[in-house]
């Protein structure tokens, strides 16, 4: 694989991370956690970033992922809210210019991604649907099973 990676992600509760760095340790990419100038807790994700989220909104970033001409391939993942796309992986796709790559979009859920993927696409024309992914319940799986699992789909994508 010499083709260079980012893997960008949005975690609250460490299920996309965990997933994040599994395609990091099996792809040797480097690894992004997108971060919000005002962060959510556990609280006021129910409130105030479900609320971004099903409108759409883009809070602004704490930093924005530097040197993207180095990369032709990012993955961007996220967790699923209120059926749909996470509030702070539509500030990533405002802030930074991903026309001329290969956008692998990934999420995790609990059972139920509703419009993740769709609103992906509204805010990022050119991701990869064919190759994109949803992980479920990463919480219930250990660290071999989710290397398994990741490391079956990094094989038919890559
Ligand atoms: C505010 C909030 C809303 C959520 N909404 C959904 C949902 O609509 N569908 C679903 O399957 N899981 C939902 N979940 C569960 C998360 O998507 C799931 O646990 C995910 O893996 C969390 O990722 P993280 O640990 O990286 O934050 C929600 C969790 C939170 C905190």
């Amino acid at each position: 694989m010499d083709k260079k990676i980012l893997i960008a992600y949005y975690s609250l509760e460490g299920n996309t991370r965990r997933t994040a760095k599994a395609i990091q340790n099996i792809t040797g990419g480097d690894i992004f956690e997108i971060e919000l100038e005002k962060p959510y807790g556990m609280a006021s994700a129910f409130t105030l970033g479900v609320v971004h989220s099903r409108r759409g909104n883009g809070p602004p970033l704490k930093k924005r992922a530097e040197n993207l001409d180095d990369y032709d391939t990012v993955f961007v993942g996220g967790p699923v809210w209120a059926y749909t796309l996470t509030s702070p992986i539509v500030s990533f796709f405002k802030a930074h210019d991903l026309s001329n790559k290969t956008v692998i979009p990934f999420c995790t859920h609990d059972g139920a991604a509703g419009k993740y993927f769709e609103k992906v696409v509204e805010n990022c024309p050119n991701a990869d649907l064919s190759k994109s992914r949803e992980f479920f319940k990463v919480k219930l799986k250990n660290d071999d099973e989710l290397t398994q699992e990741v490391n079956d789909w990094i094989s038919a994508v890559l």
